[in-house]
């Protein structure tokens, strides 16, 4: 397995274009199937993810046809089988979005137990209360979950915590039910927001996505559509981020500024200076970070998917630094690592507390998820000397070329195979 071979304290400095949002396409393409007829999705990040969500639904006889590297026609008419093989459904979490889509149309779905970044238990109670509610009976079975129910009735759903795929889910099995359904306390991410809009232009009837209140008028079948999925808030954050860490100058492009709000505002709050523009974003680091407190918490709070890229970044800031992390128990495991290039990390319950230091050093180490991975990669890429990321394939399920984007900004960075010494003892003589 490749890994990523680093040189640090190159300040990183240009112009990035951001792809879409990757848990925003993994909802549009299980919706894609609630129709017979052709759906178009543009603007899809080309990330393992994705790949595997496409191969999924083939796999129960969806045709998938990839119109270009970011562009796909999903044709949902062949679909054969509501059972989903677990080879699929292992690999990655949101494939359980194919329960809420299944059900919707066929009213019934056979999924296992999902994957995805170990970084909590991540129950799915919810979703199946909302699956109930709608009139289905669901069992866990060996693994599985089953879904079936005669008919689905629209039904009023509260949520006891908000949680963005239950949210989707019960979103994706109401279009398709006789009636009303209101859902409150839903997630209000713009990827919930984004589902609501293609759903619409497919014909369904949902308003109040991204408010407190989401309400569905359910229809009797939707319709093609031709949609583009907007831009990856996270991806941007992260890149933003780099550049802080790196004492850089970083502008992201084909961005929604209003959906890194959150973001900016503590990059802000750390020393660096933001310019927002249409659509992009830029930020420039200040001569000295400082530390701050930060705690995760649903949209529009600080995502949890972008505390570790923030800790790190509090890694080298000045002063003590608290981040506390409200949504997943186990989104630490990667301070252990952080600790060994240098960085002064202690773990307190569900918070950690940061003495920034001077420098990192580069080190050996291994990313235990996505965006941890990405993180420990902004540690290399502000360290001294040469950091060897390995676990790249978790990072390559949420970011598309990250390596070669992050090279276009100056960054001294080489996917290579660990067994290939001639590639790594090239790159040390480079680097040295
Ligand atoms: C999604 C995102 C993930 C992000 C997370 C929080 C996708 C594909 N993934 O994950 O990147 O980190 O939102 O923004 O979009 N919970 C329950 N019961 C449930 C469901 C959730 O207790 O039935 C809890 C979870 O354990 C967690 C919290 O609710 O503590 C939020 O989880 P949720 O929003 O559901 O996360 P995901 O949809 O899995």
């Amino acid at each position: 397995m490749e890994q990523y071979f680093i040189k640090g304290g190159n300040p990183l400095k240009g112009t990035v274009d951001i792809c879409g949002a990757k848990n925003a396409a993994l909802a549009l393409i299980a919706a894609a199937i609630l129709t017979q007829e052709p759906v178009v999705i543009s603007n899809l990040p080309d990330v393992s993810d994705i790949n595997l969500l496409l191969d999924a639904i083939a796999q129960i006889g969806a045709v998938v046809e990839r119109i270009d590297r970011h562009k796909v026609k999903i044709i949902g008419a062949t679909v054969h089988s509501c059972v989903l093989n677990y080879e699929y459904i292992s690999k990655i979490r949101a494939s359980y979005y194919l329960l809420g889509s299944l059900l919707g149309r066929f009213h019934q779905a056979e999924v296992a137990m999902p994957g995805g970044c170990v970084i909590g238990a991540r129950p799915i109670d919810q979703h199946i209360k909302g699956f109930e509610a709608l009139g289905a009976v669901v069992d866990l079975e060996d693994g599985q979950i089953k879904a079936r129910a005669d008919a689905l009735t629209g039904n009023h759903i509260y949520f006891d915590v908000v949680s963005v795929g239950a949210t989707i889910n019960v979103m994706l099995a109401a279009v398709l039910a006789d009636g009303n359904t209101i859902i409150e306390n839903p997630a209000k991410e713009p990827h919930v927001v984004d589902l609501a809009n293609m759903l619409n232009s497919m014909g369904a009837h949902i308003r109040g996505a991204g408010t407190d209140v989401i309400r569905i008028r359910g229809v009797k079948s939707l319709h093609k559509t031709d949609y583009t999925v907007i831009p990856d808030q996270i991806e941007a954050g992260t890149f933003l981020f780099a550049g802080a860490a790196t004492g850089g100058d970083v502008t992201v492009n084909n961005v929604i500024p209003k959906h890194l709000e959150s973001i900016t505002a503590k990059l802000e709050d750390i020393g660096c200076f933001i310019e927002e523009y249409d659509e992009a974003v830029r930020v420039v680091a200040g001569p000295q970070l400082h530390g701050t407190q930060v705690k995760t918490l649903p949209y529009p709070g600080f995502p949890t998917d972008m505390q570790p890229q923030m800790t790190v970044a509090l890694t080298v800031s000045e002063g003590i630094s608290t981040v506390t992390e409200s949504i997943f128990e186990n989104r630490f495991k990667y301070a252990g690592e952080l600790a060994r290039m240098g960085a002064r990390i202690k773990i307190e319950a569900n918070t950690a507390i940061i003495t920034g230091v001077k420098h990192l050093k580069g080190a050996q180490v291994s990313a235990p998820d996505l965006r941890a991975g990405a993180a420990l990669t902004i540690a290399g890429l502000a360290a001294q000397g040469v950091t060897q990321v390995g676990g790249v394939e978790y990072i390559q399920r949420g970011y598309e070329d990250f390596d070669v984007k992050l090279r276009s900004l100056g960054a001294d960075i080489r996917k290579i195979d660990p067994a290939d010494q001639e590639a790594i003892e090239q790159f040390r003589q480079k680097c040295s």
